[in-house]
């Protein structure tokens, strides 16, 4: 239970993550990266390396705000992007997730109005539901944040306390904001003085080209806070996400830091900045691209083939998810057990709305599963929406 009393929001996803383990089930539904393509020798070469060359780096308590050369390793990645922040600039967290915990501390207490994206990542909600603020959720079009209708509300209610967008590659919806948009968005944040929380974990992910520029790396980004991670472009299992923020705010989140876990996990940290001088991750990032992108494409085709007309989805250019809308009245909550005894998983579109929205909706993860598991997947999905549609 939460502090309000209510079951925690992600037990259904842990539930479905438990269902996708169970492996004559294709599973959808989970978050998941594809496992087969984890760079294990190397990371094991790098791993020994360390060990046998800085023992008493990787074995021993280490600075809360993160490791040097991790720092400048990330710093430097970040600039190629356009994101201009120097190594002290950065806090590497025990994953992005942790990030988002810490924000979310930062800046909310009860009532505090949050503007978020529906449907929006699970994750984000579960973090910041934790200081029971009041959620104004706008729905994501083709451009992603509706900012006309957000600043609308500012004209009637005044100001939020936080802004939280996944604005590419977003986390259900796999739409990307477009350009006009994150300028009008970055806009409204500074005008209003309010923290502006860019959770950009799938940029490196692009299929269709270039990813889009980051809103930190905008003309007047500077202020936006960037939460990142190494989970998608190299192993989640190794927790290692990173937070860039304006001075003040970082000093408080090291702070805070240092009272939840002193600093994150030396060795882990250790071991990444280590396979990123040796291996490079540009090499592994775009192996994973070409991949990924087989896999997307496999599914826009299943479900073209397959789905019928009353279906429709998101065309995503990078990530790892799309998200397919059923007509008004098709509840997916119910069709997930249907699906599942059938051999396949999903998330219901309901997990990623504060409000119970989204329950004609479904997120489908397309990077765990093999080209074969997609059109079957997708496939069996498409039979049973089709008996009822
Ligand atoms: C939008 C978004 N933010 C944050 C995270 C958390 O990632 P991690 O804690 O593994 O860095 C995820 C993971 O799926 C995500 O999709």
């Amino acid at each position: 239970m939460d502090r309000t009393g209510r079951a925690p929001r992600g037990s259904a996803i842990r539930e479905l993550l438990a269902i996708t383990a169970n492996r004559s089930v294709i599973g959808f539904g989970g978050g998941l990266t594809a496992p087969e393509l984890f760079p294990a020798a190397e990371l094991a070469e790098c791993l020994a390396r360390v060990l046998a060359d800085r023992p008493a780096s990787a074995l021993q308590y280490g600075p809360t705000e993160g490791l040097a050369a991790l720092r400048e390793t990330l710093a430097a990645r970040l600039s190629q992007r356009g994101i201009d922040v120097a190594p002290d600039g950065v806090l590497i967290t025990t994953g992005s997730q942790q990030g988002l915990d810490l924000l979310a501390e930062a800046f909310l207490t009860k009532g505090s109005p949050v503007m978020i994206e529906a449907p929006t990542y699970v994750g984000a909600l579960q973090a910041l539901s934790a200081h029971e603020p009041e959620f104004k959720a706008f729905s994501v079009d083709g451009d992603g944040f509706q900012v006309d209708a957000l600043e609308e509300w500012v004209d009637v209610h005044g100001r939020p306390d936080l802004i939280y967008t996944v604005p590419t590659f977003g986390n259900p919806s796999g739409v990307t904001m477009s350009y006009r948009r994150r300028e009008r968005l970055i806009e409204l944040a500074r005008k209003l003085a309010v923290p502006l929380l860019e959770d950009d974990p799938y940029s490196e992910l692009s299929y269709d080209g270039l990813p889009p520029v980051a809103m930190r790396a905008m003309p007047g980004g500077e202020d936006v806070i960037h939460v990142g991670t190494f989970s998608k472009v190299l192993a989640p299992g190794i927790r290692i996400g990173y937070v860039v923020a304006p001075r003040v705010v970082l000093e408080r989140l090291i702070l805070m830091k240092q009272g939840r876990d002193l600093h994150t996990d030396a060795l882990a940290q250790n071991m990444v900045a280590e396979y990123c001088t040796r291996f490079g991750l540009d090499s592994h990032v775009e192996r994973l691209r070409g991949s990924y992108r087989e896999r997307r494409d496999a599914m826009l085709v299943a479900l073209r083939r397959t789905m019928p007309a009353s279906v429709s989805w998101t065309q995503p250019a990078g990530g790892m998810f799309l998200w397919l809308t059923l007509r008004a009245g098709r509840e997916t909550g119910e069709l997930l057990r249907t699906a599942v005894a059938a051999g396949v998983s999903f998330v219901p579109g309901t997990a990623f709305h504060a409000d119970g929205g989204g329950a004609n909706c479904m997120r489908l993860n397309f990077t765990s599963s093999s080209l074969e598991e997609i059109a079957q997947g997708v496939g069996i999905l498409a039979r049973l929406i089709s008996d009822k549609a």
